[in-house]
């Protein structure tokens, strides 16, 4: 079967920004990034699945229901060949992530090895070791009244936290690891592959002194033990090595685009950080909703295993079809007034970290971050103001939504923490 003959004609309503979304979306283009909500709204209301040309074409799943039932039927929409347009879904080189680019029962196996490590009960002792990289942060721009929060603050927490509280990196010793990690992810294109070989380097040299080390009782026990392939056989080092990779990417980059659009938010509505302050109980319930209207992810492919449809469109088999999250969690069907951040608001399922065999396993550490965070914000910097002149930058790359630079002034405080790496 052809595209042509699987493609059912869409209304051509979706033209925004001179682009139109729903024939011609593209991840990547200018368009999408500018008029993002404006998108993700038009797509839930008028246009189920949308079609891209780009990179060879794909679909893109906006509406809850959809999303969900492709989520957990991972037999029709298989997460093992790539999870992005760029690479297509020949996968990138033969290269993959675990458990992100496998099927169950694999990648079941990882999950219930790996799942005990990062439930609630968990991860809740990481606090105070979380607590103390945020106010280490923020002594370093605290006394100067100013800062770009995301270079200073939400682009460094999430690394700070995997390497000195899952990877036990002395504190005086993070910084230069966490400066790699920041150019493997945010740096200038041209750089970004030799900083990856960095942390790759950094993360090969790590398992194998592990692997020399008595068990600690760690999720890194577990990644070194591995569980049986499905041919019986033990992982074998790489699907090791890649699934810490998958754990440093999967939580950096998200996590600070989530930490900043909070401080963002917080510029924005002086009444939700008055009510965050006289109300802590409600603490939580932002960090969630903030999580489900910035959602750092804003799709993440599958491809179809047969000729298939999804809200009366066919699919072909081969086809790569885009889940999108950011859509998904906004999607009025299941939220009311879905687009505002409300406080006293709790949804029983946040589709930012998607649904089915792989939701998040992260999720509990990105909430416990950003709840702590979001604690140390109202405490020392309650009037943070986007500064005068200056707006976020924000970017889409691939699968990612960024927030590039949030410029924020405050009353000044004093610096806290005496820690043995000085800012
Ligand atoms: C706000 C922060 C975060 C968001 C919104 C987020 C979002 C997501 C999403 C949407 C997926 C699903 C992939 C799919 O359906 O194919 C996922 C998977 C994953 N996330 Fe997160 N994530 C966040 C933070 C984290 C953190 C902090 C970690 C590590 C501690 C992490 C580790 C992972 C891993 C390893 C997977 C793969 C799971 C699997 O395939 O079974 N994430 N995340």
């Amino acid at each position: 079967m052809t595209q042509e003959d699987t493609t059912t004609p869409i209304e051509t309503d979706g033209v925004i920004g001179g682009r139109d979304h729903f024939t011609d979306f593209d991840l990547d283009s200018p368009e999408y990034t500018e008029h993002y909500d404006e998108v993700l709204d038009a797509l839930l209301d008028r246009c189920p699945v949308a079609r891209s040309e780009a990179f060879g074409g794909y679909w893109v799943v906006a509406r809850a229901e959809d999303f969900k039932r492709c989520a957990v039927d991972h037999k029709t929409f298989t997460s093992t060949r790539g999870f992005e347009p760029a690479h297509g879904n020949e996968g990138d080189g033969g290269m993959k992530l675990y458990p992100l680019q496998i099927d169950p029962p694999y990648q079941t196996r990882w999950r219930q090895a790996l799942g005990p490590y990062f439930g609630v009960k968990a991860v809740a002792p990481l606090e105070a070791g979380i607590r103390e990289h945020a106010d280490y942060l923020i002594d370093s721009f605290i006394e100067r009244g100013s800062c770009d929060f995301v270079a200073e603050f939400a682009a460094q927490l999430p690394a700070r936290v995997f390497f000195g509280s899952f990877l036990h990196v002395p504190f005086d010793r993070i910084g230069p690891i966490q400066k790699a990690t920041d150019d493997a992810i945010r740096g200038p294109g041209e750089g970004r592959g030799a900083a990856w070989g960095i942390v790759g380097e950094f993360l090969t040299g790590y398992l194998q002194e592990r692997a020399e080390q008595p068990p600690k009782g760690d999720f890194v026990d577990v990644v070194l033990a591995g569980v049986e392939t499905d041919e019986g056989e033990p992982a074998p080092y790489e699907h090791k090595l890649f699934t810490m990779i998958d754990f440093l990417a999967g939580g950096i980059g998200t996590t600070s685009h989530t930490l900043a659009s909070m401080a963002h938010h917080l510029t924005t509505r002086p009444d939700h950080v008055e009510r965050l302050v006289a109300e802590p109980e409600l603490r939580d319930n932002a960090v969630e909703e903030i999580i489900r209207i910035f959602a750092p992810v804003t799709a993440l492919g599958r491809t179809a295993t047969v000729d298939t449809e999804i809200a009366g469109q066919k699919i072909a088999a081969g086809d790569l079809v885009m889940l999108s999250e950011a859509a998904a969690c906004r999607d009025p069907r299941v939220v009311d007034n879905p687009s505002e951040v409300e406080l006293d608001r709790r949804v029983p399922v946040n589709l930012a970290f998607s649904y089915g065999p792989h939701r998040c396993i992260g999720a509990h550490v990105a909430r416990l971050v950003m709840r702590t965070a979001l604690d140390e914000v109202l405490r020392r910097m309650p009037d943070l103001k986007v500064a005068p002149g200056e707006a976020p930058m924000f970017s889409n790359s691939g699968v990612a939504r960024n927030m590039d630079t949030l410029p924020l002034v405050f009353t000044p405080g004093a610096r806290e923490v005496v820690a043995a790496e000085s800012p």
